[in-house]
């Protein structure tokens, strides 16, 4: 298992985030980037029709940081002219790669075209990706999922098009756009792909543990693996894997790396958005975090009763003390952390914009 190349590209090591909208901003990418072991870092999908329209919220999904590169742009929409200009818009502003999603299965989504409906209309999305091709110059990619529904897989004959419009890496998330999030991502789809095309192949779906991952990734033969939920859980979940693959121990975040992780989330969330939104964006984070934890559902609870920046991290510090001293915390239960139960890009899970935070419930 080595690294791979998107174009000239070094995709290394070849670990993705995967992209998750309302997710993967800014601030979240950097939190694990920084963790170590990502190869590449996505936005959240970013709607063509608000890009083009010069929405301010689609204009700012598309920032980004120097540390963050490699960074790919995802843009979802079923109009080849929108997507072709916010492809260019994505290639004005520095991303490196610009990535097409045809995965997302919210039903206002699917409905005007774009993500997983691409997959049940295969002319619109080739149309979509000549043109995007014909504007732009940084490599193109595509997210898929397995088809449409189980009645009509064709993950095979989209990337085989797909090659041949130039695109130049293919993701597969493993399940139907009618399958959502449930049952178990679908990896042996995924090694069909990986073997119709010559283009460089990334699998994904439900890993939470390097075993799993590792196993996905042997048998299906792929270049790369993307991981979204597992990141939220656990930080640090491309850095194990990759000292795994490397041969060596993985790492094992201590309790003050954990308390800080949170706390440096925090306050990367507190200098980018409005109060209200970081502590939606906080409980966000938190919730997943801490499902493999001592005590973790208590503390959850008392974070989301928090409704102050200051009791959140009063809460966070209690938490991490009791643990340290007295390796306990409410009844000291520890979930179980296969639990990916998680908002879909159908509703993102906070909001992220000034104007959405008056009517959030956070
Ligand atoms: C909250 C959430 C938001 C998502 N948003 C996007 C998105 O914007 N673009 C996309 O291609 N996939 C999106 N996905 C799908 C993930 O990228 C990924 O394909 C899926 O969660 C399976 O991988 P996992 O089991 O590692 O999470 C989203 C998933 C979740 C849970």
């Amino acid at each position: 298992m080595k690294s791979f190349k998107i174009r000239d590209i070094a995709i290394d090591p070849p670990l993705i985030l995967s992209p998750m909208a309302g997710v993967t901003d800014y601030t979240f990418r950097r939190l694990i980037k920084r963790r170590g072991g990502v190869g590449l870092v996505v936005s959240e999908f970013i709607s063509v029709e608000g890009l083009t329209r010069h929405n301010p919220k689609s204009k700012r999904q598309m920032r980004f940081d120097e540390e963050e590169r490699p960074f790919a742009v995802q843009i979802f929409g079923g109009k080849p002219d929108r997507m072709a200009l916010g492809a260019e818009m994505a290639e004005e502003v520095g991303a490196d790669i610009l990535d097409v999603n045809c995965g997302c299965p919210a039903p206002k989504v699917v409905k005007n075209g774009g993500g997983s409906g691409l997959m049940r209309e295969p002319a619109l999305l080739e149309s979509i990706l000549k043109e995007i091709k014909k504007t732009i110059t940084i490599p193109l990619t595509l997210k898929v999922r397995t088809g449409y529904s189980d009645a009509s897989i064709n993950v095979v004959d989209i990337a085989k098009m797909a090659e041949q419009c130039g695109v130049e890496h293919i993701q597969v998330h493993g399940r139907t756009r009618e399958q959502g999030y449930k049952g178990l991502a679908n990896w042996e789809l995924i090694r069909q792909v990986k073997e119709a095309v010559s283009i460089p192949v990334s699998g994904n779906g439900d890993i939470t543990s390097i075993q799993y991952g590792l196993d996905r990734w042997r048998e299906s033969g792929t270049d790369g693996i993307l991981i979204g939920r597992g990141a939220m859980q656990n930080p640090w979940i491309f850095r194990q894997f990759q000292d795994v693959i490397e041969g060596r121990e993985p790492y094992q975040p201590d309790l003050q790396e954990k308390k800080d992780v949170l706390l440096e989330f925090f306050s990367m969330c507190r200098e980018e958005m409005p109060e209200i939104v970081s502590l939606g964006k906080m409980k966000q984070l938190a919730g997943q975090f801490t499902k493999g934890l001592v005590g973790g559902a208590q503390f959850r609870q008392t974070l989301y009763h928090s409704h102050s920046a200051e009791e959140i991290l009063d809460n966070i510090t209690i938490y991490f003390e009791t643990l340290s001293e007295q390796e306990t915390f409410g009844d000291g239960t520890v979930e179980a952390d296969e639990d990916l139960n998680l908002d879909s890009c159908d509703a993102p899970v906070v909001p992220t914009a000034m104007s959405d935070a008056r009517s959030a419930n956070v």
